[in-house]
């Protein structure tokens, strides 16, 4: 079913202006032909002023989009073709599932058979054949979710642009709607924007992400990349937890779950720094440990709870150890 052999884009200089307030500030970006791009970003950093920008819903301060080489600054949203999962984008309530998949055709004036063969092959995607004459409010919200899919994927667009698009789902159902639309991204080979605040979701899905901070792309990377050599300390403690040492004038970032506690003189190797237990948090899977070290911050140390091999106590002398490899040297603070 990969139909797209198009959905390149490359972002030069792009900046939004609201009035003085810079909302999207100079963003060079290149987003591959079929990659799952994810920006990710706390509320206010620009990620929905930014695909707006790329919808063409909004007019552009500076700068240009092309895609596939070609700019498309002058080109209105409806001829850009770009397909659309926005949280405020909703279904149509009077029409049924068939109906809402089959719409963006209907308006293209494709012929009868072709928009019911696209239909039964987008329901087939999403794995709802069978919900076809239902109206959206007889569907849950994961379910429509997957409607609003398949009529956003109806017309084989060379882009689709997805807003927090699972944001009124609970946590469960989320994590099962991620899977399935990663799936649907493996299988249709569209290049997919994605936008979230959710480091778990970026992590689990995205070939890449983009970390913005005032509208401005912060680092960007694979999961992997990101995760293993943050630049910044907002990079690393965006997404996932980080401690940050100071030696020598450099900034170090230390992952919780990369360092070694053990009661004192019974360390692994060289004990890095030692301390005292301020609290333990039982998470289920992990204890959380606060190190009260002498002279600095608080340090976080994460330990999957079946692996605990000593009994450690709040008030008690504790050890720290990491590899060199887990202290990642700050590009600037
Ligand atoms: N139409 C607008 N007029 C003025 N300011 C806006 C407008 N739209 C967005 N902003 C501001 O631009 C910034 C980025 O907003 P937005 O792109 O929605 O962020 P995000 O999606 O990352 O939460 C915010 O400070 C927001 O208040
Ligand atoms: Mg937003």
């Amino acid at each position: 079913m990969t139909e797209v052999a198009k959905g390149g884009l490359s972002l030069s200089g792009l900046t939004k202006n609201f009035g003085n307030f810079v909302a999207v500030d100079n963003v060079d970006l290149e987003i591959r032909r079929g990659e799952f791009l994810t920006l990710l970003g706390p509320s206010g950093s620009g990620k929905t002023t930014l695909l707006m920008m790329i919808a063409g819903f909004l007019d552009i301060s500076a700068g240009d989009i092309l895609l596939d080489g070609t700019s498309i600054r002058e080109v209105p949203a409806d001829k850009r073709n770009f397909g659309m999962v926005f949280q405020g984008y909703a279904l149509f309530p009077h029409m049924t599932v068939r109906q809402n998949v089959g719409y963006a055709l209907d308006v293209r004036g494709r012929p009868k058979a072709e928009i019911k063969a696209r239909v039964d092959e987008m329901l087939d995607l999403v794995q709802l054949q069978d919900f076809g004459h239902r109206k959206p409010g007889q569907l849950s919200g994961g379910q429509q979710q997957r409607v609003a899919l398949a009529r956003a994927l109806s017309f084989a667009p060379p882009v689709l642009l997805l807003d927090e698009p699972l944001g009124a789902l609970d946590k469960k159902l989320r994590i099962e709607v991620q899977a399935q639309l990663k799936e649907i991204h493996r299988r249709v080979g569209t290049t997919f924007i994605y936008v979230t605040h959710d480091q778990e979701e970026a992590l689990s899905m995205s070939d890449r992400i983009v970390i913005m901070q005032n509208g401005r792309v912060e680092q960007l990377g694979t999961p992997t990349e990101l995760y293993e050599r943050p630049r910044t300390r907002f990079a690393a403690g965006f997404l996932g937890k980080s401690n940050f040492l100071i030696e020598g004038g450099a900034t170090y970032t230390l992952r919780p779950e990369k360092i070694d506690l053990a009661p004192k003189g019974h360390i692994n190797g060289a004990a890095r720094l030692t301390g005292t237990i301020r609290s333990i948090t039982y998470l289920g899977s992990m204890r959380k440990y606060m190190i009260n070290v002498e002279g600095r911050d608080d340090i976080e140390v994460d330990v999957d709870s079946w692996r605990n091999p000593h009994e450690l106590n709040e008030g008690q002398q504790v050890d720290l150890g990491w590899s060199d490899q887990a202290a990642v040297k700050l590009d600037e603070d």
